[in-house]
């Protein structure tokens, strides 16, 4: 399979800053990956998923270079209308992305926007609701929802414009842990079941670091590391780029060499409990 997302000396500097927010900046996505993006705040994030979705260059002003690519298409030559159906983008508060009164009528927003046909919206609406579980909430006010649902309503609106990359940033600030891991459970299943590719900017690491396929760190709008989460947080440096490595990936590393705990793979906190279990610490 081809690479998704290609991104090639990308360089940007929005026009009222001193410097770049991001720099010199090469990545390359295979389809179907679930894909972090992770580093301290202020490294240049959020600006890199703009690339992706096209507010920059289409909406944001500055001194641009490089290239983008989406599914082989440049996003500087495409119109956001077009990146709208390539991009799914969720963005940190829901409320900033759901707009009408019913769920259903929010889910379908999009497709309204594009002039898709409307039984073909009504088919496309119930295949997202349905896949995010949703549908009995369908003639619900969005506003009356819990933020997990309404994260979850805004997910289905990006999905029901089928999208072949779905970008999450930090899709779980404002949920409590349990809908938290609800909502990377829904990222695995929708990545088996429709072969989305996902790159989610999260702090949280210990969320995700179970299901990513890749981890790529910024720091000061450069990557930093690049690899497998297990490559990358168990190498030496990674600490030091203000990565909060999780509770249980730090002890792995501390014990590991010892019986039963090895560096193979990153080890779930019940995995390693069971691995040193009757052991003195
Ligand atoms: N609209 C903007 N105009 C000017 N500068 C901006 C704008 N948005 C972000 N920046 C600057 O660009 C740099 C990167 O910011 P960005 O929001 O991409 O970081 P981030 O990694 O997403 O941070 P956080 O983890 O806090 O969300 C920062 O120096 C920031 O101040
Ligand atoms: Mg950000």
């Amino acid at each position: 399979m081809g690479d998704i997302l290609e991104v090639e000396g990308l360089s940007f500097k929005y026009s009222d800053a001193p410097r770049n927010a991001v720099s010199g900046f090469n990545l390359a996505i295979p389809e179907g990956e679930i894909v972090v993006l992770a580093g301290p705040s202020g490294c240049g994030k959020s600006t890199l998923l703009r690339t992706v979705n096209g507010l920059i260059p289409h909406m944001y002003g500055g001194e641009y270079s490089g290239d983008v690519r989406v599914g082989g298409s440049s996003v500087k030559g495409s119109n956001m209308r077009d990146l709208a159906q390539s991009v799914g983008f969720l963005f940190q508060n829901p409320e900033n992305q759901i707009f009408m009164f019913t769920v259903e009528r929010d889910v379908a927003f999009g497709l309204e926007n594009l002039g898709v046909p409307r039984n073909e919206m009504r088919a496309r609406v119930d295949e997202a609701l349905g896949l995010l579980r949703i549908g009995d909430l369908a003639q619900r006010a969005p506003h009356e929802l819990s933020d997990g649902q309404k994260q979850r309503v805004a997910l289905a609106g990006v999905l029901a414009m089928r999208p072949k990359l779905v970008i999450l940033d930090e899709p779980t600030s404002l949920l409590d842990p349990r809908t938290a891991s609800e909502l990377v459970a829904l990222v695995v299943r929708l990545r088996k079941e429709l072969g989305t590719t996902f790159v989610v900017v999260e702090h949280r690491l210990d969320l995700l670091m179970g299901v990513a396929d890749r981890l790529v760190v910024m720091e000061g709008g450069k990557k930093v590391a690049e690899g497998t989460p297990k490559d990358v947080l168990f190498g030496e440096e990674v600490g030091t780029h203000g990565v909060a490595v999780p509770a249980v990936t730090r002890v792995q590393k501390m014990l590991a060499g010892e019986e039963g705990v090895g560096v193979e793979r990153l080890l779930t906190p019940s995995e390693l409990a069971a691995a040193v279990e009757g052991r003195e610490i």
